[in-house]
């Protein structure tokens, strides 16, 4: 098992470029099943995620092939409806098959994902989306079957509790756009990955308006053909460099960060007094660290809202910066797992409910800490970057599931930041 060990205290200094976006590659290789002609996709990240989502759209069935670094060709000419379990638990996102098995075969039989350890995470509004389209929808064993020989377009409302779905707009466009006479879903999801996925469908001949705000209309077409499509850049991925460029207290351009994507996040920095230069096309640049700065509040929300993907690494700075800040949590009201580990390294964070209160203005101080998550685990490292000492993150495995080469770059940039196996750990307290 690895573990990532960071000599903290290093300012890192340097341009990186970001990969494609993970939760744009995702969908949109789902969406090459709904042509049986070739689909090529560039600037796919190299992420553990997508390297299972190729082997999923295989087992369905499609020629994957790999044309170049971060170019993927498939090819869905013959594919079978059936996601078993041990697939579909691997990776929750796997359920965003569904849309596209719907939309090709007009029937899918995948399992239904659990939850994670960010939350419950439901599909009901999938569901719920698909039999307004006349989806006939069972469940047995642990799967959920639709029969969508009969689907028809309609409206469909896709708010729910929490707001707009991301997935859940993907999996409804993906059935939509093959499905006959005009589907309105209205509360759709606007994040960037759902517009990258309707440009992507467009180039297939899909007729979709309204890109990019909460109601999208689809008018169904009888058939979908080849495209060839460049994944949007990572906004969460840009937003962490520029975290770590801050937090190191160093000097960091970050190409690829479209500051249309991260409006809600660069209204934040520039609120706690962060200096934010744009320094090209694309191109933000972080320098001056966070000593000047003062505390925010911050609230997730759905796009164009402040990301919960960035949540746990915006807190590593608020730590930082003296005063008392709030983050809640709207998406996922207990997505605090990395708070527990933050205060082993001497953070002073309380969770009230679905708020974190953060008495910041410490100086971390390296630990062995644990990630639970993805997003968990590039909080840690941010953490690691600042604190005085050494700090050993261990599971790393989930870092690799959502950042390319992560602490790799970081050391690229001059971080004290190496890969080990956890056997050469002090006291090899690992617990994997
Ligand atoms: N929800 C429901 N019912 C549903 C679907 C969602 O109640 O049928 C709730 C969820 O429980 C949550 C909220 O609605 O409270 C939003 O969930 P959403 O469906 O938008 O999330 P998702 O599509 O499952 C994607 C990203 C997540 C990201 C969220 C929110 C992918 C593969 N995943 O998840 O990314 O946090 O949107 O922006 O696109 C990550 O990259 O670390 C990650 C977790």
């Amino acid at each position: 098992m690895d573990v990532v060990r960071i000599n903290g205290g290093r300012a890192l200094s340097g341009t990186i470029t970001v990969s494609g976006a993970k939760n744009a590659s995702l969908p949109m290789l789902a969406a090459t099943l709904l042509t049986a002609e070739t689909c090529t996709l560039r600037n796919v990240p190299d992420l553990s995620d997508v390297r299972f989502m190729i082997e999923i759209l295989s087992h369905h069935g499609a020629l994957v092939e790999k044309a170049a670094p971060g170019v993927w060709r498939v090819t869905a000419k013959e594919i079978q409806p059936r996601t078993p379990y041990e697939l579909v638990r691997k990776m929750r996102a796997s359920i965003c098959l569904l849309g596209a098995l719907v939309g090709r075969l007009r029937t899918a039989d995948i399992a239904l994902p659990g939850g994670c350890v960010i939350g419950p995470r439901p599909i009901d509004l999938h569901l719920k989306g698909l039999a307004r389209l006349g989806c006939v929808i069972s469940h047995k064993n642990g799967y959920v079957s639709v029969d969508a020989s009969r689907a028809h377009g309609t409206n469909v409302f896709m708010g729910g509790r929490q707001g707009s779905t991301v997935t859940g707009t993907a999996n409804l466009l993906m059935a939509a756009v093959l499905t006959p006479g005009l589907t309105r879903i209205d509360s759709a999801a606007c994040e960037p990955e759902i517009v990258d996925l309707c440009v992507m469908l467009q180039k297939m001949g899909a007729r979709i308006d309204g890109v990019g705000s909460p109601v999208l209309t689809i008018e169904g077409v009888a058939s979908l053909h080849g495209c060839d499509h460049t994944v949007v850049p990572d906004r969460i991925e840009a937003g962490t460099y520029l975290l770590a460029g801050v937090l190191s207290e160093g000097d960091v351009t970050v190409r690829g960060a479209r500051t249309e994507h991260l409006g809600a996040f660069l209204d934040k920095l520039e609120e706690a007094g962060v200096v934010v230069e744009n320094a090209g096309p694309d191109t933000l640049r972080v320098h001056g660290g966070f000593h000047r700065c003062r505390p925010v509040d911050i609230i997730t929300l759905p796009h164009p809202g402040f990301a919960t993907d960035l949540q746990a690494q915006f807190s590593v700075l608020l730590a930082h910066i003296p005063g008392i800040s709030l983050i809640t949590e709207r998406i996922y009201p207990n997505r605090f797992m990395h708070v527990s580990e933050l205060q082993r390294m001497g953070a002073d964070i309380a969770i009230e409910g679905a708020t974190a209160i953060i008495k910041g203005g410490m100086r971390l101080s390296g630990a062995p800490v644990m990630a639970s998550d993805l997003r968990a685990s590039a909080a840690l490292i941010l953490a690691g970057l600042a604190a005085s000492g050494e700090t050993w993150v261990q599971r790393v495995y989930h870092l690799d599931r959502g950042y390319e080469q992560f602490d790799t770059r970081l050391a690229a940039l001059g971080a004290d930041i190496v890969r080990l196996d956890s056997s050469e750990m002090p006291n090899d307290g690992a617990d994997d």
